[in-house]
């Protein structure tokens, strides 16, 4: 498929509105059905496409995500505000039950775990595109303590053991909700049916069960739920009594090393010290390779904390260390090789859609199944960036192409089939959108 300038301009048109669409007031949802609040790192990659075009919704999108803070520098996962959609939403502030923890914020009401930490990347790319550089460094420096506070939080609460990688305690945290790097861990908790406080799912009224989570995992999502509402959200709490998930993450790790490379750029703009920031995100690049690097499967793995022992499954999570430049020349080099392979399908000029979220010749693989093969557009944009900065630029390229060919040819969903292209899940979703929009400008600019 050929993209002409007309088609471009349409396309980015119809991304446009999507967004419109989904704007509130001062923040985006990501989808106005199916996630009817704000989450968090979807706010981060939504902020970056309107960092093309309208500056002013970029800062406001990240503005009132971190009006959510709680005071222990936390972003939380959802914040629920003020709610103007019909749709009834679970597990909704009511089930979070967040304030039974000292520092939740009074005002806001939110979810009390987090997401992957891309934000001072969001904030640093908006500045790097901003029409008015002056407005830009003024945000910087209005938001710059909260993302400080956020990065701190994670190192002093998620990394118990000062080894420089965090650690997330509930696969929503991870952003890749039931991917099979997940299955192991799961399949050990095993709680009573009156641990398992009564629920009843909205994620599958308007999307194909078939596309969802299974209710093994449902389960254990909120199982995992009420262990931490009954200890206030008290991380330490949660850590010291046995929590069943804590699990050091490929994804979430390094786009935190990013965060502190990023930091460090922001920090030169307002004229902060950029070291702290160098430093700590050297320790985790050195961690991730230290740790997480999985000679047998060619790409990093997560590590399982309660066992200490690496999660040896081939996820497209695996290969985002080349995002934060952690990966030295050889291990790039061997994980391109597995890239381009039959699991995955990154050939230049190749047949298909790639990337598919997990190595489509594994156990666990479904072209179909949420994040257990499906290709997700904002994997694709990181994947992309990470290929182009480490010296792949071609097949960086084709990851380019199925940003724009998708959407095209199966509308703004929430991820695609990447044998045949289909799009599953949410419609007009907010990330999917803009993305494209980054990714469209990035072609305008370069002809
Ligand atoms: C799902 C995704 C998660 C995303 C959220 C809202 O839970 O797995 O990554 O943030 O939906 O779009």
């Amino acid at each position: 498929m050929t993209t002409t300038p007309a088609h471009r301009a349409d396309l980015l048109a119809q991304a446009r509105a999507v967004l419109d669409a989904n704007w509130r007031d001062g923040f985006t949802v990501p989808s106005a059905r199916q996630y009817p609040y704000q989450w968090s790192w979807d706010s981060a990659f939504i902020a970056m496409g309107y960092a093309r075009y309208d500056q002013a919704r970029a800062e406001q999108e990240l503005r009132s995500l971190f009006a959510a803070q709680w005071a222990d520098g936390r972003v939380p996962h959802i914040v629920f505000h003020q709610a103007t959609e019909t749709t009834p939403y679970f597990p909704g502030p009511d089930f979070w039950q967040v304030e039974h923890s000292p520092y939740a914020p009074v005002a806001l009401r939110t979810s009390g775990i987090v997401q992957p930490p891309i934000h001072a990347t969001a904030v640093w790319h908006l500045y790097q595109h901003a029409a008015d550089r002056e407005r830009a460094t003024a945000f910087v420096a209005e938001i710059f303590p909260r993302l400080e506070a956020w990065h701190d939080y994670l190192y002093r609460e998620r990394d118990p053991q000062n080894d420089g990688l965090v650690y997330i305690c509930h696969p929503w945290e991870s952003g890749q909700d039931n991917s099979p790097l997940w299955d192991s861990v799961l399949a050990r908790i095993t709680p009573r049916p009156d641990q398992i406080p009564p629920y009843r799912r909205s994620d599958t009224r308007s999307v194909d069960p078939a596309e969802r989570p299974l209710d093994f995992d449902y389960d254990r999502y909120i199982f995992l739920v009420d262990f931490f509402r009954r200890r206030a959200y008290d991380d330490r709490r949660i850590y010291t009594d046995g929590a069943p998930f804590l699990v050091q993450d490929v994804l979430f790790n390094t786009l935190l090393c990013r965060a502190e490379q990023d930091m460090a750029e922001l920090a030169r703009r307002i004229g902060r010290d950029p070291t702290p920031f160098l430093t700590r995100g050297q320790a985790t690049a050195a961690a991730i390779n230290a740790r997480l690097w999985s000679e047998e499967q060619g790409l990093y793995v997560d590590c399982d904390l309660t066992t200490g022992a690496q999660i040896a499954v081939p996820a497209l999570a695996g290969f985002m260390p080349l995002y934060a430049g952690i990966p030295d020349p050889a291990r790039s080099r061997r994980m391109v090789r597995r890239l381009e392979g039959p699991g995955f399908g990154v050939i230049p000029d190749g047949p298909g859609f790639p990337a598919p979220s997990f190595d489509r010749t594994a156990e666990g693989y479904s072209p179909r199944r949420y994040w257990r093969g499906p290709v997700w557009i904002q994997m694709n944009w990181l994947l992309m960036h990470g290929l182009h900065a480490c010296g792949y630029p071609r097949h960086a390229a084709r990851l380019r192409r199925a940003i724009v060919e998708l959407p095209a040819r199966s509308g703004f969903r929430e991820y695609f089939d990447p044998e045949t292209g289909a799009g599953y899940g949410a419609s007009a979703f907010s990330w999917t959108a803009a993305l494209l929009i980054d990714v469209l400008y990035n072609e305008l600019t370069d002809e």
